[in-house]
């Protein structure tokens, strides 16, 4: 791992930096992308302090333009990139479908499948002279199932972000057999309820850990650390032989 260029979306907070941090003690250099320039100056000035290689890159990427921007000079300063992780999304509050206006249900499919897709169709060329690479999506266990935990319960489903994660979970597949001739691994991971600010902002700051976590058969939310470990070894040698796979961390509440 140690060298590796990576770059990691959505990286200033929650799971994206705990993704962002792991390669880092791994020795690898890391390219902290997020739309929030403070959050990513943030995250640079205390990765730099720990001694950890990074590069903050801003670009959002519902833009076309930043994201070839962004990768193109990824190429020109390191002249390669060995994995990319797409974690950049955005969720929004429980609602019933009929409620949900096509402003929402457009924002939630172009952060989450659209960004996605301009990540990979931009890095791909890439990938494809290097004839190596790995791409690991963060997909979620909606994506699965149809609708978060809680709105099983409330049976109001969060359609659109479902149908997102869904959407991510069959172009990782799709991705996954066109890339699989030039050596490129292309796999996604599902995480159950994990305890971030995305999760904090759907419940206004007031999270029941206990409630939440009670049906979960290891009786504990996910953290971002159980998804970043799980990240890293998707980007292992040791899985190499693993591509199209969508890996569940949810602590057994969803089994395939
Ligand atoms: N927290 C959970 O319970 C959970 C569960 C399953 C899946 N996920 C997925 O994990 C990923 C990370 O979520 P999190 O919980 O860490 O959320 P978070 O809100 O803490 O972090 C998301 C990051 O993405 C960035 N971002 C948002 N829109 C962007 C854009 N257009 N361009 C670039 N960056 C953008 C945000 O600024 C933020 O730093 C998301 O894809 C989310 O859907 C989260």
């Amino acid at each position: 791992m140690k060298d590796k260029v990576v770059l990691v979306t959505g990286a200033a907070t929650g799971i994206g930096r705990a993704i962002a941090e792991e390669f880092c003690i791994k020795g690898c250099t890391v390219v902290v992308n997020d739309i929030s320039k403070e959050n990513i100056q943030r995250v640079e000035k205390e990765f730099t302090k720990r001694g950890y290689r990074t590069y903050g890159l801003m670009a959002d990427v519902t833009i076309e333009q930043q994201i070839k921007d962004m990768i193109n000079n990824i190429n020109d300063h390191f002249g390669r990139l060995d994995i990319l992780v797409n974690n950049a999304g955005v969720t929004a509050k429980p609602k019933y479908i009929e409620e949900i206006t096509l402003a929402e249900w457009e924002s939630i499919i172009r952060t989450n499948l659209t960004g996605l897709f301009l990540c990979c169709k931009y890095s791909i060329p890439i990938f494809k002279r290097q004839r190596s690479g790995k791409i690991i999506n963060i997909a979620s266990l909606s994506g699965k199932i149809g609708a978060t935990q809680s709105s099983v319960v409330s049976g109001n489903g969060k359609a659109h972000y479902a149908a997102s994660k869904a959407g991510v979970i069959n172009f990782t597949k799709a991705l996954a057999r066109e890339l699989s001739p030039f050596g490129v691994n292309v796999n996604a991971v599902a995480p159950g309820p994990v305890l971030t600010d995305l999760i904090i902002r759907q419940y206004d700051g007031k999270v029941n850990e206990e409630a939440l976590a009670s049906n979960i058969p290891l009786k504990r939310l996910g953290t971002a650390g159980d998804v970043a470990s799980t990240v890293l070894f998707l980007a292992s040698e040791g899985a190499g032989y693993i591509t199209g796979h969508i890996l569940d961390v949810n602590g057994g509440l969803y089994m395939d």
